[in-house]
């Protein structure tokens, strides 16, 4: 009745940014990811512990919309092992990388809650499974349950159960591959992925034309990665960053992610790719980039990153599969 699984978080290269379905959490569009290890968040869950759930991410005991999202999965996994009759659930979660920093900490938390929750309530490991879970607690979850590069594909059904995401290309496809995680800001986003997304949708002139171009995208990114062409998908993924935040500038009110220290790595990279180093950056609703490069340039990556005023700097390879790591 007790299990802990540990996830890593993951960066889109072709970014989602705006659900058709807010209640069930359903994109407009697909999207993939690099999973990214060392990076990681374990999560602890137990079922009939106590008299109410109990849900403490942090070390901090979660309230509000935090909370209901944990009990979301809770539930649903409740629902679909009630013979059991489980009672109520301790979940635990502590993540080695700063929360709400645009660094997507949720989407580890909600695969490695996914995966521990089910196995705690004694149902089969099953990817698939998994990530239909963490999509409902939050949408790139979905893509942290398996490693590697992974492809949310948004699907058609009206209830969500052909949104979930895929293994395109396993870690060791592509090891050579980095993204370097540039810590400029650690303050906290002010306005959240899921209301920063919602504003686009509602109000951007932008958001058809993105959207329209989106699974387009996916299936260049995917032949980028099969070829190893690192150049195309690093031009690749920097459009994409930008054409996803150019949706929230022009909406209303505008929002900005870009803080000065953003604008001088960004600008940094573009310069140093004029000398042919292979630097790109990917920025999501945060103002921290991240730096596409390749095992070669990672140690030149984060020098140019520090010396743009980053505070902290996280070199990252590919991660492997979200996995339980003890059976009660
Ligand atoms: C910019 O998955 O955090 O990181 O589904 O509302 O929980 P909710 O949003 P979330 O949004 C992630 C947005 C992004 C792009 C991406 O990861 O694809």
């Amino acid at each position: 009745m007790k299990a802990t699984a540990l996830a890593h978080p993951n960066l889109a290269l072709v970014k989602y940014w705006g659900k058709r379905d807010d209640a069930l959490i359903l994109p407009h569009q697909s999207s993939l990811s690099l999973t990214l290890s060392p990076l990681s968040v374990r999560t602890t869950v137990a079922f009939g512990e106590g008299n109410a759930d109990a849900v403490e991410l942090n070390g901090y005991v979660a309230k509000g919309s935090e909370r209901d999202r944990v009990l979301r999965v809770l539930d649903t996994v409740r629902a679909e092992a009630k013979e059991r009759s489980l009672g109520p659930a301790r979940m635990v979660s502590r993540g080695d990388f700063p929360a709400s920093a645009g660094l997507a900490s949720s989407a580890a938390g909600f695969a490695a809650l996914a995966v521990a929750a089910r196995a705690a309530a004694g149902l089969p490991a099953d990817p698939r499974a998994s990530s239909l879970l963490a999509r409902l607690g939050s949408g790139s979850a979905c893509r942290s349950v398996q490693g590697g590069l992974c492809e949310w594909m948004r699907g058609e059904r009206p209830d969500g159960s052909d949104s979930y995401a895929v293994q395109r290309f396993d870690e060791k496809h592509w090891p050579e591959l980095r993204m370097v995680v540039a810590i400029v800001s650690r303050d906290e986003k002010e306005v959240k992925s899921r209301d920063g997304m919602k504003n686009a949708v509602e109000t951007s002139p932008y958001y058809p034309a993105w959207v329209k171009d989106a699974e387009a995208e996916v299936v260049r990114a995917r032949d980028y990665i099969a070829r190893k062409d690192l150049q195309a998908l690093g031009d690749m993924c920097e459009r994409n960053a930008w054409r996803m935040h150019a949706t929230s500038l022009a909406a209303d009110p505008p929002l900005c992610y870009l803080m000065p220290g953003t604008l001088a790595l960004i600008h940094s990279l573009r310069e140093q790719r004029k000398k042919g180093v292979p630097v790109w950056f990917t920025l999501d609703a945060g103002p921290n980039p991240c730096i596409l490069t390749d095992a070669a340039h990672e140690v030149a990556a984060e020098a140019l990153a520090r010396a743009c005023g980053a505070t902290e700097v996280v070199r990252c390879v590919p991660g492997g599969d979200a996995r339980l790591l003890t059976e009660h």
